[in-house]
């Protein structure tokens, strides 16, 4: 079969990684991609929400399956779009519908979601420019410190935590006058809940599920969880607190009740669920989200040993329960380089050097990497990933730490304290 997979990050290398070792699979396209996904499959040069563009080169190159990475697509209903085509419909598109990805594209419905199925979560209000006196209220009730989340995606910059009640008061105000745009036009306020928090992905066809790997990632840029929120620095699986006991809560008080609520409310749901959550005790959902994470997945399928394009004909086809799962049992862990300045500003084009390098201790995915004339630059903030195995996490990073100091490039930062909380 031939597969087209949209997006163009390390989470789109590590997915197209996985899904050219199958045998199932001729071709690979990948759309835009960048340089790292070149070297598994050939990439398109769509992008990944331009749907008309995809609609002919799936239709030119015989695409029999489309494998979504990023969230915009999907919320932007690229599922809808091929179901509601004639000549696309029988091409299965991995990932919600245009309402089921709403469980990311709003914060408002998820959380409404979550009451209406009991589901464990931050007690909240959602509040817009006509009820602010009832945010102002509800922030009065409750103690520092304070979150304000915009209710639509805001590129990950949508969550702010404030200290006094007074800074999360202005900062309502502003969000509500357009701080995030039409993002923050609704705003939801929500309980402070602490503890540790774990990524867990669950694959389904709408009625069964499987549950992938749990992860933990590293959002901020500095050691020792420190500094600005970026789009993840590092990812660790398996999550030591993360054991049965704390999995059996996972699934009967979130994974199933997700799942059903979804079906009873008739909302299409063929994909990934990212389950964000807080709490090593008593887990709670902090976030959904309607795709896989990035850098989890850089873990994430290096501990998938099935044959992953089985698995996603399981979801398309409805027979999940039918497909076997299996886990590799070593830890996996990946260490982000990024370019200097990132979250804030930096520079992009400059060449990569090393990658010749890098020994079978490490798998290398491309996380914004471009080539030109044979030269692989960077291309983003988050450069490339650089993925291992051990037979625990402590020998995993030692060959992610070796390999992240190999590759070279202008600016080259990492946190060389992945994996230090668990
Ligand atoms: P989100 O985009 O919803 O995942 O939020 C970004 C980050 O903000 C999360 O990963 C948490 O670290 C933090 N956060 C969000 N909601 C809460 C909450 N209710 N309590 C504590 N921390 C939170
Ligand atoms: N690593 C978190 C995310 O993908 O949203």
């Amino acid at each position: 079969m031939n597969i087209l997979l949209l997006g163009s990050g390390g989470r789109e290398h590590a997915i197209a990684w996985k899904i050219s070792q199958s045998p199932k699979v001729d071709k690979l396209f990948i759309a835009p991609g960048n340089a790292g996904t070149a070297q598994v499959g050939t990439n398109a040069y769509i992008k990944a929400d331009d749907f008309a563009a995809i609609k002919d080169f799936v239709l030119a190159n015989d695409v029999n399956m489309v494998v979504v990475g990023p969230e915009d697509p999907l919320v932007k209903g690229v599922y809808d779009f091929f179901k509601n085509d004639a000549s696309l419909a029988g091409i299965p598109v991995i990932g919600p519908s245009k309402a089921g990805a709403q469980l990311e594209g709003s914060k408002d419905f998820a959380k409404a979601f979550m009451m209406r199925h009991n589901i464990p979560t931050a007690r909240y209000k959602s509040i817009t420019a006509e009820n602010i006196a009832e945010g102002y209220a509800f922030l009065e009730s409750l103690p520092a410190p304070y979150v304000l989340k915009a209710d639509g995606l805001a590129a990950g910059k949508g969550v702010l935590i404030l200290e006094t009640l007074e800074e999360a008061k202005k900062e309502l105000g502003d969000m509500l006058n357009g701080m995030f745009g039409d993002a923050s036009k609704t705003v939801v306020i929500e309980e402070f809940l602490t503890g540790i928090e774990c990524s867990v992905f669950v694959m389904t066809d709408g009625t069964n599920y499987k549950v992938l790997p749990v992860a933990k990632d590293y959002k901020r840029i500095g050691e020792g969880n420190t500094g600005l929120n970026t789009g993840g620095m590092g990812a660790v699986s398996p999550v030591p607190f993360a054991n049965e006991g704390y999995m059996a809560k996972v699934e009967t008080q979130i994974i199933r009740p997700t799942i059903e609520g979804l079906k009873a409310e008739g909302i299409d749901y063929k994909g990934f669920i990212f389950l964000g959550l807080i709490n090593e005790n008593d887990p709670k959902v902090i976030e959904y989200n309607c795709r896989m994470g990035d850098p989890e997945t850089e873990v994430v399928m290096l501990r998938i040993q099935s044959d992953l394009v089985d698995l996603l004909e399981g979801v398309a086809e409805g027979n999940l329960d039918k497909r076997t799962l299996t886990i590799d049992p070593r830890a996996a862990v990946t260490v982000m380089l990024v370019s200097g300045g990132y979250p804030e500003a930096y520079e992009k084009g400059k060449l990569i050097y090393g990658l010749n390098d890098i020994t079978s201790d490490n798998i290398i995915f491309h996380a914004g990497t471009v080539s030109a004339n044979d030269r692989i630059m960077t291309n983003g903030g988050r450069v490339i990933a650089v993925s291992s195995y051990g037979v625990n996490k402590e020998e995993a990073l030692a060959k992610s730490f070796a390999g992240a100091k190999t590759i070279m490039f202008d600016k080259k930062y990492f946190r060389s304290d992945i994996g230090f909380d668990l």
